[in-house]
């Protein structure tokens, strides 16, 4: 595999009339976390699913360990596992099961001992042998992500793998994907908390009517809006600031902000 492990160029998809991608271009390198950012309706899915093969693309490229999406559909299949944004899980099955179930499918050797290592993992070891249907949302999810890493695939796609979760749980998820990521693993995540993609991701893409409108280091999306002063005190924006300046959408919800990428400071508190 080449360092970079995700390639995408002029992704477009619409819906009947609905152009939810109007030309999507970024590149993930190999090992790294990258997360995806935008409202509800950005077209995060969209893109998560157009990169795991299960939809074509209206136009563009996009390469997984340089196996093309659209063409090499099945090596791409076997170099990616796929969290979507709603779980996987079996209820009627136990957690273990569960995971059994996936190993056997990937025909692994041991999945008996694949079970027992990710439910030590994920903190399910005492859940195990209860059906999934009884687990709490957070632990359904913990399962949920275990199951994706069975055979060790180098590319993980989750799609907002913390939604519904509480901080607890959420932290528990956060330091598997670390784990993942130090191991080499490479990690495109999306979601709509800028908390989980300061705390994870090395690098942050704002998806936003269509397109990347930023992408860079935390740092450098810092650096997108001056430090506002207040007195003798400097205030670096968080990620929360050029999020809203970029994207427009304030939480007093004012339309149509930033509409040619151009970043715009915030009154308030300026
Ligand atoms: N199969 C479909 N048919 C028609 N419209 C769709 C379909 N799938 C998604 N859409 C629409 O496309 C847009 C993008 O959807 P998508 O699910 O990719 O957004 P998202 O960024 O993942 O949103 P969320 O944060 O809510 O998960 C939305 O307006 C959605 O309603
Ligand atoms: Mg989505």
């Amino acid at each position: 595999m080449t360092t970079t492990a995700i390639q995408v160029s002029g992704l477009e998809k619409s819906y009947k009339d609905l152009r939810v991608l109007r030309g999507v271009d970024f590149d993930v390198a190999r090992g790294s976390i990258f997360a995806l950012l935008g409202s509800n309706g950005a077209g995060k899915t969209t893109v998560v699913r157009i990169l795991s093969t299960l939809l074509k693309a209206d136009a563009g490229q996009a390469a997984i360990g340089g196996f093309d999406v659209a063409s090499q559909s099945q090596r791409v299949r076997e170099t990616i596992s796929l969290t979507g944004q709603f779980a996987a899980v079996d209820e009627v099955l136990t957690g273990r099961e569960n995971l059994v179930l996936v190993a056997q499918l990937r025909h692994l050797p041991n999945p008996g001992e694949i079970a027992d290592g990710l439910l030590a993992r994920f903190s399910l070891t005492d859940a195990g042998s209860r059906r999934a249907g009884t687990y709490s949302g957070g632990m359904r999810r913990r399962l949920d992500i275990a199951m994706s890493l069975i055979g060790n695939p180098p590319v993980i796609f989750l799609d907002e793998p913390t939604t519904g979760l509480d901080p607890a749980a959420r932290v528990e998820v956060w330091e598997a994907v670390k784990e993942l990521a130090h191991g080499g693993t490479t990690v495109l995540l999306t979601t709509q908390y800028l908390e989980e993609a300061e705390q994870l991701a090395d690098r942050i893409a704002i998806l936003h009517k269509g397109r990347i409108i930023v992408n860079g280091t935390l740092a450098e999306l810092k650096q997108l809006l001056p430090a506002a002063k207040v007195e003798y005190v400097e205030k670096q924006p968080s990620l929360e600031d050029v999020f809203f300046a970029l994207t427009g959408e304030t939480e007093t919800a004012e339309p149509e902000g930033a509409e040619n990428g151009a970043p715009q400071t915030r009154k308030e508190g300026r």
